[in-house]
């Protein structure tokens, strides 16, 4: 089947096989921020945006992905201008292995791009599905929230 996308502002044309999981297709596509962990919907390591809204890939068809907008980190920031969460993520020591971070940032840039005021709960909220074995979750939750303050112009 033919399936069309907008991924990262940029409109795509894939033939694929109907049973393919989203996941494999945008890895073999190059966009290999995505993450393969647990494979099963529970780890977030292969979050991506979907329609701006946090999205487990490998328990989605690419055929669901069709007429829909994807972000990948590949789309975030690069590495000469990294998206501000990229930065706040660095500066407050947020990665480790960095296996989780690729999902973790897509995560807080919903939640971001939804609530520019989050409170910690809501982070820790926005946050839940992506596992992090590194880091303890603590100065990943102070980089969102340092960004928002930032967005906000506060800080
Ligand atoms: S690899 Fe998709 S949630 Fe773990
Ligand atoms: S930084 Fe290693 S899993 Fe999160």
């Amino acid at each position: 089947m033919i399936i069309q996308v907008k991924i990262n502002g940029i409109d795509k044309e894939w033939d694929v096989d109907p049973g393919m999981i989203l996941l494999d297709l945008l890895r073999d596509k190059g966009y290999k921020s995505i993450k393969r962990g647990c494979d099963e919907g529970y780890c977030g390591a292969c979050t991506i945006l979907l329609d701006g809204q946090a999205a487990k890939s490998c328990v989605m068809l690419a055929g669901q992905a069709h007429k829909r907008s994807i972000t990948t980190v590949e789309g975030l920031g690069t590495m000469d201008e990294p998206h501000l969460l990229q930065k706040t993520f660095v500066e407050h020591g947020a990665v480790q292995c960095g296996y989780c971070i690729p999902g973790m940032l897509l995560s807080s840039k919903a939640l971001l791009d939804e609530n520019p005021n989050p409170t910690e709960d809501d982070v820790k909220e926005a946050i839940d599905g992506n596992l992090c074995r590194c880091t303890g979750y603590v100065k990943q939750i102070e980089a969102v929230l340092d960004t928002a303050s930032i967005m906000r112009g506060e800080n």
